[in-house]
């Protein structure tokens, strides 16, 4: 086991090394070549060598020895519950693997624990860069930290890093723009469906730990708070803090369960019109407690365009969703990732956002709402989404 680990160690040095002069590399290249060249490596290296001969190193810590030549990219999930991630696991390993890159794909089942692990061992692997849609933005401080002494580029990827400087950039579809774009469809289709104002509503929001979970929330208040005051919406049950309408861990059983107590508690004797719901799968399970509970369905906001949701929304059972296609996400991950590796560091950007200790480059994608009236449009070069709008 010593012995393995001395390969990996080597592997880790020699990549780095090749990194700085070949194909570019990591960050932080002086930090990186005097850890390369440090005595410790340097014995680790004759050592290795001879394993290296004697014993190849298993599967897992001999990624970093079949680099397909581009590098090593590692790619840190936070689960894959909704369509989304599950996506980005797929789309990342074709898109790396068509550019040339060895891609270590990892989810993390929403356990901040195991995606510590899982980041750390991309190091000791030597990934050269990292892409992270952290489980939890604040936790993963300590090990992006030790990524960034070794000298990797770590790049968010859909949610933002918070309190590290262990960060180059986040990729993401606009957070507080998606909040309003579901907030406005919550509106539009009150108007359309549910008659006159003022309308009965309850607020969802997303998982507390995913940084874009308040700002989806926040997007979405300050096109509804107005309308609150006003006396156009009411909330009946009066929660409307985000913490007391998050959904932890963005699990749809709890939203439900959540669901199920509001209109036991508060919708015993009128309708509730309409709900503001963070994603596809939350709203799901709202329109479903909805249905079990004989209400007419509420008009009920999502994010993903999710299959199942895109076929609620051409069917009428769900209002709209909000579009923010993975494989653009990822594409656009991968030109990042493609100017890191060739040693043309971060591209520009305008936006940033401060994660508590430091302004990081966003790269920020347009997301797009989708109802029934545009859905084609929006699907119209996406064949598998567009074949569910069937009648
Ligand atoms: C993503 C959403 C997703 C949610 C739950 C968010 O960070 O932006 O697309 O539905 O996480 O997985």
């Amino acid at each position: 086991m010593k012995a393995k680990k001395a390969v990996s160690l080597f592997m880790t040095a020699a990549l780095t090394a090749a990194a700085l002069t070949g194909c570019g590399g990591g960050r932080g290249r002086e930090e990186a070549v005097q850890t390369a060249n440090a005595p410790a490596a340097v014995e680790e290296t004759a050592e290795a060598e001879s394993v290296e001969e004697a014993e190849p190193a298993d599967a897992e810590e001999g990624a970093g020895t079949t680099s397909a030549g581009g590098g090593i990219v590692g790619v840190a999930l936070p689960w894959l519950g909704t369509q989304n991630w599950a996506e980005a696991e797929v789309m990342f390993k074709e898109q790396l693997e068509a550019a040339g890159y060895e891609a270590i794909i990892q989810a993390a089942d929403q356990k901040v624990p195991q995606q510590q692990q899982q980041i750390e061992s991309m190091i000791e692997n030597g990934a050269q860069v990292i892409v992270v849609g952290p489980v939890d933005g604040s936790q993963l401080g300590s090990v992006l930290e030790k990524a960034k002494d070794a000298g990797v580029y770590v790049i968010g990827y859909d949610r933002l890093l918070e309190n590290t400087t262990g960060v180059d950039g986040v990729v993401q579809f606009g957070s507080v723009k998606t909040g309003e774009l579901q907030a406005q469809a919550l509106l539009q289709g009150l108007e359309e469906l549910k008659g006159e104002a003022p309308y009965n509503i309850e607020l969802f929001g997303g998982g507390p730990a995913d940084p874009n979970a308040p700002n989806f929330f926040t997007g979405a208040m300050s096109v509804l708070q107005p309308l609150i005051d006003d006396g156009t919406l009411v909330v009946v049950s009066g929660q409307t803090d985000f913490t007391q309408c998050a959904t932890v861990d963005w699990d749809n059983a709890k939203a439900q369960s959540r669901m199920d107590a509001l209109l036991a508690g508060n919708y015993s004797d009128i309708e509730i019109d309409g709900v503001l719901s963070p994603n596809d799968g939350i709203a799901r399970a709202i329109i479903t407690s909805c249905e079990n509970a004989g209400q007419p369905i509420p008009v009920v906001s999502g994010l993903d365009a999710e299959n199942e949701s895109v076929e609620w929304v051409w069917s009428g059972r769900q209002y709209s969703t909000v579009a923010k296609p993975t494989n653009a996400l990822v594409a656009e991950t991968v030109s990042i990732i493609d100017s890191l590796i060739s040693g043309n560091g971060m591209p520009e950007t305008d936006v940033t956002a401060n994660n508590g200790v430091i302004d990081v480059p966003v790269y920020e994608l347009p997301p797009v709402v989708v109802t029934k009236d545009n859905a084609k449009e929006v699907f119209a070069d996406d064949p598998d989404r567009l074949a569910l709008l069937t009648d």
